[in-house]
């Protein structure tokens, strides 16, 4: 894993942009994995006033509240409309669809549109308990698209961004752990001191389904960006 230690957040949605454009610059991006949170928010701002053009491109988004109208201003739908798709087009724009009657075939048809359109570049942010996507720990590291139950931990994080913690939906609809490691290429962002434990253990720790992220020490090419109160308890 590569650790890039920026000085804030702008600087690393900064860096996150020059990955994307060289690899845009050279033929090396036609799909892009997308995730939703505070996290890769710079990096979109960088995007949306750049000139990258995504016309010709495919985006495959992470996550979806379970159940939550993509009218709803907290669902995944409506923040990448917000942050990205609304600024930036897309030729196609994939978001798992948390509003289907069947759950796991949505899931399933999900895994299809991945296999199809294998991601290049996956952007990821990750939990203060190691999750990435909506993988809590105990996930297993060959996951797919699958619905998830939300832990009380991630239900209390995200309870920030709603009225109170009982409209916090409390299930998702999340690419897999297997799903995001078929990505050619993750560059994860991660801020703030809250989130030292969990870069630790990614980066560091053992590899294990207690910290999901520590899945992407088997992937070949993860380029880490944080600030240094992020990166506080690497070695
Ligand atoms: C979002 C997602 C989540 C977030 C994580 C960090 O699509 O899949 O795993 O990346 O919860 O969220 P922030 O960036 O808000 O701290």
């Amino acid at each position: 894993m590569k650790v890039i230690v920026v000085k804030d957040q702008q600087e690393g949605g900064r860096k996150g942009y020059e990955i994307v454009k060289r690899h845009m610059q050279n033929n090396e991006l036609q799909v892009m994995g997308l995730a939703t949170g505070s996290s890769p928010i710079t990096f979109y701002n960088e995007l949306t006033a750049s000139d990258i053009d995504f016309t010709n491109s495919i985006s495959i988004n992470l996550d979806e509240y379970v159940g939550l109208p993509y009218t709803n201003d907290q669902s995944y739908h409506y923040f990448m409309k917000e942050h990205l798709f609304d600024k930036k087009p897309f030729a196609k724009s994939y978001v798992p669809d948390g509003m289907a009657k069947d759950i796991a075939q949505a899931g399933k048809d999900y895994d299809k549109i991945i296999a199809e359109n294998p991601i290049d570049i996956q952007i990821l942010g990750i939990g203060q308990n190691g999750h990435i996507g909506f993988n809590e720990p105990g996930t297993p590291f060959d996951s797919q698209t699958h619905e998830v139950k939300l832990t009380e931990s991630t239900i209390k994080a995200n309870s920030r961004f709603f009225a109170n913690e009982d409209d916090v939906p409390k299930e998702a609809l999340s690419m897999g752990i297997g799903s995001v490691l078929s990505a050619k290429r993750i560059i994860l962002f991660a801020y703030g001191e809250n989130k030292a434990d969990a870069i630790k253990g990614m980066v560091e720790g053992p590899k294990t389904t207690d910290v999901p992220a520590s899945a992407l020490q088997g992937h070949a090419d993860v380029t880490v960006i944080v600030d240094e109160a992020a990166a506080s308890k690497l070695t």
